[in-house]
């Protein structure tokens, strides 16, 4: 479950905005979301130069715009995905159109006052949950345009019509955090509480009760894969990154869909954070 607002966010002493305080694992998810914006710039560059069409990123779980990595000494500042996003793709081909939202209206504030502020005007802030704010961006979007989505939620409360609306573009791309922690440690919650048939509909499909714990929330992810595959059309990469808290249990899979074999090509090449050389200009 998500934790009290209180220990996830403080006051920013740079701007008096808030600013969450995050796992040491937000780095590396925000390095591979980098790596990834930097390396698809050609595509978003052909669509602006070549087609006339719009290209954007949409984070509808978009927090902040800023964070402290928890225990850091000295003390470390990122920023949040959609800052991360927009400073890395100002070095190359930026998007035209950023769409920003987050259950929190003070969380969207403070994340459109902060990409404001390295310039970006083509802004659309969108309050309130994220299975209604993506029909509403989805509806905002050049239908021929290309796009992108960090889809970025806390734990597995991930509503599959949140990525279908989004799907609803054809040249929608998606990076999706799929909390297997979550899925684990609160497996049996998220059945009595509709959650897993939010995230997953039509589950029972997937699972019989002489499966083990572990065996069934496999069964539960691979059914769920099978939905963006069959339902949306979308091919799932079968690089799926695995984030490991400090006790190194798994936390979260990172996934992407998409409907290019180019997007899943590059997302090969740059998930893997081994150091290289291009790592440094990502800072
Ligand atoms: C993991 S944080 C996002 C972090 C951000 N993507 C980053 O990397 O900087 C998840 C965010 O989702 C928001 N949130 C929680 N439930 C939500 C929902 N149903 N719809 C939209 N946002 C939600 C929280 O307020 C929080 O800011």
């Amino acid at each position: 479950m998500a934790k009290p607002k209180n220990e996830q966010y403080e006051v920013d002493p740079c701007d008096g905005l808030p600013r969450g305080v995050v796992g040491a694992w937000s780095y590396d998810k925000h390095q591979r979301l980098k790596r990834y914006v930097y390396a698809s710039h050609g595509a978003r560059r052909k669509y602006r130069d070549d087609y006339g069409r719009e290209t954007s990123f949409v984070d509808l779980y978009c927090g902040p715009g800023r964070a402290r990595i928890r225990g850091s000494v000295p003390e470390e500042v990122i920023d949040g995905s959609a800052l991360a996003a927009a400073r890395i793709a100002s070095t190359c081909t930026p998007y035209s159109r950023y769409l920003v939202g987050d259950l929190d209206p003070d969380l969207v504030m403070a994340c459109s006052t902060r990409l404001r502020s390295l310039g970006i005007s083509a802004i659309d802030p969108l309050v309130g949950p994220a299975n209604k704010t993506a029909n509403m961006a989805a509806s905002k979007l050049d239908p021929r345009g290309l796009h992108f989505a960090l889809v970025d939620p806390f734990n597995a409360d991930l509503p599959f019509a949140t990525i279908e609306a989004l799907g609803s573009l054809a040249k929608m791309d998606q990076l999706i955090h799929f909390s297997i922690m979550d899925l684990r440690r609160n497996f049996q919650r998220m059945k009595d509480d509709g959650r897993l048939d939010s995230l997953a509909p039509g589950w029972q499909l997937a699972i019989k009760s002489t499966m083990s714990i572990d065996t069934q929330r496999m069964a539960i992810f691979a059914y769920w894969r099978s939905l963006l595959e069959k339902r949306l059309r979308y091919t799932v990469s079968d690089k799926i990154v695995k984030v490991r808290g400090p006790q190194g249990a798994e936390i979260y899979w990172l996934v992407l869909a998409s409907r290019h074999p180019l997007a899943g090509r590059l997302w090969k090449e740059v998930s893997d954070l081994s150091p290289t050389p291009q790592r440094e200009m990502f800072g």
